[in-house]
């Protein structure tokens, strides 16, 4: 069995266990303008002209995000996910609050020919590229899946991150937790059996999940060799992924936005 489907097991599972994780998605669209999208992403999405787009998610989850980001004014979008009970949720979701979303059960590197040359707008938001070893055949299917001249819109925690020590970790200590434990350049998985306490606030002994530390030469270098240019870069000194808010404003870089092209 290779680690993304062992992934596959572990996360869903954790989606099983997260009986809460979700139940307020309706609610929140129905007050919010935009739920579960961080304010700096907004702030450069209100830029795009989204009329008569298609839009896509890659790692959606239980879909709240693009769900949100239709109210941009999208045509449609399709959000992929390998966790089926995620998939199936979002399109009970969507389907609930007439949204014109569908939601996809798939590998990411394995997303079918069919949606080939098919979104102006791709999203990639918090925790996803950790999932994938390497990353030049998960921006492979990121270009194969954009029209030209589509856009590949990335929010994510910064790499300096994975340098950083978390509480509960062996080397981790309250009294410094700016100080740097891992190399950048960790090129060995994340192997950890601790389950996803975002998702349903516990720890529990779970399925194993392997993840991967990238910097950013892999991150730019597997974009552009995928024929995408860097438009946009913007590095910021707080945290989106609930681990390292005691670290926020702290001159540390800790998120970031990256704005790509296919050409
Ligand atoms: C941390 S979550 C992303 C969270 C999302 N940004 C949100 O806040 O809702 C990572 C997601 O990646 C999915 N995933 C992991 N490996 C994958 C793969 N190989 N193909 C597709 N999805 C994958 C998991 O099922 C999970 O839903």
């Amino acid at each position: 069995m290779n680690y993304i489907t062992k992934n596959k097991e572990a996360w869903e599972e954790a989606f099983e266990r997260a009986t809460a994780w979700g139940n307020d998605i309706e609610k929140r669209l129905a007050k919010e303008e935009y739920p579960f999208i961080e304010k700096v992403l907004v702030d450069e999405l209100v830029n795009y002209d989204f009329t008569d787009k298609k839009i896509a998610q890659f790692c959606c989850n239980n879909g709240r995000e693009l769900l949100s980001i239709m109210n941009f004014g999208a045509d449609s979008g399709v959000g992929f996910d390998i966790a089926e009970n995620m998939v199936d949720f979002a399109n009970q979701t969507a389907q609930n609050l007439g949204i014109n979303c569908s939601f996809v059960a798939t590998n990411i590197l394995e997303i079918d020919q069919k949606y080939y040359n098919s979104f102006d707008y791709i999203f990639i938001t918090i925790g996803a590229l950790t999932w994938f070893e390497d990353l030049l055949p998960f921006f492979r299917k990121v270009s194969q899946c954009l029209k030209e001249g589509g856009r590949l819109i990335i929010n994510e925690c910064h790499p300096v991150t994975n340098m950083l020590g978390a509480n509960g970790e062996e080397q981790y200590d309250q009294e410094t937790p700016n100080i740097l434990i891992y190399s950048y350049f960790k090129d060995d998985a994340w192997i950890e059996n601790d389950g996803m306490g975002y998702m349903n606030g516990e720890n529990y002994e779970s399925k194993t999940f392997y993840s991967y530390s990238h910097t950013f030469t892999e991150i730019i270098n597997a974009i552009c060799q995928n024929g995408m240019s860097i438009n946009k870069l913007m590095e910021f000194d707080y945290d989106i992924s609930e681990m390292f808010s005691n670290l926020n404003n702290r001159g540390i870089p800790l998120s970031y936005i990256l704005i790509s092209q296919k050409v």
